[in-house]
């Protein structure tokens, strides 16, 4: 095999998610470019009961990219493993409006920055427990009032949430790379960091002055919001925001916000980078409500493919194929349904193929 041979592993996810992926993946295709993809046979029995067989594992350790649906069920495991076990740290999600489509927003050219979102700490992967543990754990722990953990109720649940130096630095150091290719290109560069350090203190405290300090020492404008007026400015005042570096679960709600801005969550792509294999994916779930109808609207996941290709080293074919997107939603004939259009979803795979 030629070394310059590509190999993406492909995963297309559950419920209505393969209906987006493997129509992509044709377009993909006949592209014709020197990558090789592979649809792994998958153990669903093993997966089901939240194991990632070894054989599977070595397969992706092997691979340059993923490309991944969605995940509810049995492709859920197999997204733990991209995140945590390769250590995919950066959440990268590009909120862009795509002329022709249908923006809830007055005005929604003015829509073009990236979160970074943090994918690995925070409240993920759920550290959760009972209280009344915690309690004996740690009974002297106090909130901002003075109050201890040994005060609460013990019958109830608790979820630990971590931020670590780190963590924060990493995700910091990846967010001022981005600000900086997009300052290149002409955007401000600005990095805006949404906390909750008002009742967060210490952990969202922490985050920002890492933040900040990482920015700053980058020579980049910097600013800070509180992450519910960041949710605010998202919808009102989008065009203040480059790029946005926040913490895992803030980053997870906010660009489903964002996503609805430019039009809905078919629309959003996502690369996760940072491990030694990325993975791609669109930042909505996977529909169950449309499984089996042929009407998943494919845009995300095929604009998560151009990251991929802009990764794998094929940024004119990334190019190429977000330009005939960008002209399919221009011309606007042949359009998914919830962009108001009447296409079924392989119908508007032919008509990307068509372009290309
Ligand atoms: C996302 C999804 C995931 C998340 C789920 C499926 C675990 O909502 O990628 O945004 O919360 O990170
Ligand atoms: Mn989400």
């Amino acid at each position: 095999m030629p070394n310059h041979l590509k190999r993406v592993l492909v995963f297309s996810g559950d419920d209505a998610s393969p209906e987006a992926v493997l129509p992509s993946l044709e377009i993909l295709k006949a592209l014709k470019l020197p990558i090789e993809f592979v649809e792994p046979e998958l153990d669903e029995k093993l997966l089901l009961a939240g194991k990632v067989p070894p054989l599977l594992k070595n397969q992706i350790d092997g691979a340059d990219a993923v490309l991944f649906g969605a995940a509810s069920r049995k492709a859920l495991p197999i997204l733990l493993y991209l995140r945590w076990g390769l250590k995919n740290y950066a959440n990268l999600r590009p909120v862009r409006h795509i002329p022709g489509a249908q923006s809830p927003l007055k005005n929604p050219e003015r829509i073009d920055y990236v979160m970074v979102r943090e994918n690995l700490e925070g409240l993920y992967p759920g550290r959760e427990g009972n209280l009344a543990e915690l309690v004996e754990m740690l009974p002297n722990v106090q909130d901002a009032t003075g109050q201890r953990v040994g005060d609460l109720s013990t019958h109830g649940k608790f979820a630990l949430r971590v931020i670590t130096e780190e963590g924060t630095r990493r995700i910091a150091e990846f967010g001022v790379e981005i600000a900086k290719k997009r300052k290149e290109q002409g955007y401000s560069g600005k990095v805006s960091c949404f906390t909750k350090l008002n009742m967060l203190k210490e952990s969202d405290g922490l985050f920002q002055a890492i933040v900040q300090e990482v920015v700053l020492k980058a020579g980049l404008p910097y600013d800070h919001f509180i992450v519910d007026d960041a949710a605010r400015r998202l919808v009102q005042s989008p065009e203040q925001f480059d790029v946005i570096v926040t913490p895992n679960l803030y980053g997870d709600v906010l660009s489903d916000v964002g996503a609805a801005t430019i039009g809905g969550l078919g629309l959003a792509p996502s690369g996760c980078y940072g491990g030694s294999v990325p993975y791609f994916e669109p930042v909505h779930g996977t529909a169950p409500d449309l499984a089996g109808k042929n009407v998943i609207n494919p845009t995300a996941t095929l604009l998560s493919s151009g990251l991929m290709l802009e990764y794998l080293g094929f940024g004119k074919e990334a190019q190429r194929l977000e330009a005939a997107i960008y002209k399919t939603y221009h011309e606007g004939k042949v359009l998914p349904l919830d962009q108001g259009g009447r296409a079924k979803t392989t119908e508007f795979c032919q008509e990307i193929r068509k372009i290309l």
